[in-house]
């Protein structure tokens, strides 16, 4: 499916700051088509004008659509849609008179030409809206409907004025506000001539006790949302319609964001629409997550400095024994606990349910490397990445690594050490290997009752649901194989 960029680039000669237009145009133009109660297409003119080419495709949310196609990228010749020329060549706004039944259900054609305002000139058009509405479901229009009507057509004669879309209105981040979670319209002097249902609710629960229809918007919305809180600057501006801004206000436990599009039609402002959504829900179950992950980051930077105090007194009381093997012994406990430190320490800046396992394996591998005894002169090596892990895999595996590495060093005396990984066919196959002096004759994993192979088959065949061996290697050496499952996604 071409882009808009696409198509334009392709088939048009439009230019970059046409382009610009369009995009700002058909990122807003939902407004538009919901107050329409109509579908709209945009057709640019061809290289060359021999035609139109359709370059972006609107529904209406609030009514029945007349496209169940994509229409985006269909072609019409010249003279094919006369109703496109005529606002093309005359820079207006057509209408035709009666409904055309050629899609088998009635429908009300209407053309708009776009023009893109440039700073002191009469602007440029660049492209035509087709505007369709579907009238299979027309009735009596409510008042509701008649508002979003009068301002949807205000809305297409700024389109056709060059003062709509919003030049240099900030990009939306957070999804604006649309016609059916709340319409205000006000006057010139930003009083409310019509209150949506929905856009009255949201005011009752700001606390509004009054009529909202006759009232002076911004002054209601200030002094139901005043505070000691210094004043939203925003919210004047924007509750009274003046300036095409966003802002959000609170009272009593509701959050309202409210977005302002002044009416400026022939030359002077009639005045805005102002739409409403309640986003109580959706902000406090954004605050909810930031706290739920701020609090899962400080324990992990707990539980981090906790492991480095303990590491700490293991360490301080290693240098006080006279006995050599008690000694190695608590440095070795000084290792296991730093590693599962490392893990922690990750964690605190990621709480994620995933982390880099990369980084900790260099880590813990450094770390095997720094502390290995000094006659030991061999850098470890990873070869090949772990990638992304489950952090539920993150503590065990770094864990069952700091001990094969540490055997190595301590046992084997090598030359070179590798851990190497692949992983295929969701397992990850991690393999330490070494080419110092081997296992001892008669060794057997099964039988071994040393501390540190126990803790890894723990792990490894426990928690990781894995398959744990460890081999002499045909040229020399011990070579270390683990097989784990990893989660599917
Ligand atoms: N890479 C290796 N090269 C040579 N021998 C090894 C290697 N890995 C393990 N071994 C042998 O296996 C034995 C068991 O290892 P294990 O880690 O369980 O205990 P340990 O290292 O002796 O003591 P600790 O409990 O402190 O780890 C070691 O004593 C050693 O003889
Ligand atoms: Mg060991």
């Amino acid at each position: 499916m071409p882009t808009l960029s696409d198509l334009v680039a392709r088939h048009t000669a439009l230019d970059e700051a046409d382009l610009d237009w369009l995009h700002s145009l058909v990122s807003d133009w939902q407004l538009l088509a919901d107050l329409s109660f109509a579908d709209l297409i945009l057709w640019a003119p061809l290289l060359g004008e021999s035609g139109w080419i359709a370059i972006a495709q609107m529904r209406p949310t609030t009514g029945p659509t007349v496209y169940h196609d994509d229409i985006v990228g269909t072609v019409a010749a010249k003279g094919e849609r006369a109703l496109i020329d005529t606002a093309w060549n005359e820079r207006r706004i057509c209408r035709e008179g009666d409904p055309d039944w050629s899609t088998g259900v009635p429908v009300r054609e209407e053309t708009i030409p776009v023009r893109r305002a440039v700073e002191g000139g009469e602007g440029r058009f660049l492209a035509v809206i087709q505007r369709s509405t579907n009238l299979s479901s027309a009735r009596t229009p409510s008042r509701l409907e008649l508002t979003y009507l009068q301002s949807a057509s205000d809305l297409a004669q700024m389109v056709a004025e060059g003062r709509f879309p919003f030049s240099g209105e900030e990009p939306i981040l957070v999804r604006s506000p649309r016609v059916g979670d709340g319409l205000l319209r006000l006057d010139r002097a930003g009083r409310v001539t019509y209150a949506s249902p929905n856009a009255l609710s949201a005011y009752r629960r700001l606390g509004l006790h009054a009529d909202l229809v006759g009232a002076e918007l911004g002054r209601v919305t200030a002094t139901l949302c005043y505070s000691d809180e210094p004043i939203n600057e925003d919210l004047m501006i924007v509750a009274s319609g003046r300036a095409a801004k966003e802002t959000e206000v609170e009272s009593g436990g509701t959050i309202v964001q409210l977005r302002a599009i002044p009416l400026i039609v022939g030359g002077g402002r009639i005045g805005a629409l102002v739409l409403i959504r309640d986003v109580t829900e959706l902000r406090r179950r954004e605050r909810e997550l930031m706290t739920k992950d701020a609090t899962i980051r400080e324990i992990h930077h707990r539980v981090k400095n906790n492991l480095q105090t303990v590491a700490a007194l293991l360490r301080l009381q290693a240098r006080r024994l006279q006995v050599p093997e008690g000694r190695e012994a608590l440095e070795e406990a000084v290792r296991r606990v730093g590693s599962i430190a490392i893990v922690h320490e990750t964690l605190s800046h990621a709480p994620e349910e995933f982390v880099d396992f990369d980084e900790i394996a260099d880590r813990v591998i450094a770390m095997a490397g720094e502390v290995s005894s000094p006659e030991v002169a061999v850098t470890p090596r990873r070869v090949g990445g772990f990638g992304v892990l489950p952090s539920l895999i993150a503590t065990p595996l770094a864990m069952a690594l700091t001990e094969l590495l540490q055997n190595a060093l301590q046992h084997g005396r090598p030359k070179r050490l590798e851990v190497v990984v692949e992983s295929a066919h969701e397992r990850l196959n991690v393999t330490v290997w070494d080419d110092g002096r081997g296992l001892p004759g008669g060794f057997d994993l099964d039988s071994s009752t040393s501390l540190g192979l126990q803790i890894v088959r723990t792990l490894v065949e426990g928690e990781l649901s894995g398959r744990l061996t460890i081999e002499p290697r045909l040229e020399g050496g011990t070579e270390v194989a683990l097989s784990i499952p990893l989660p599917p996604g």
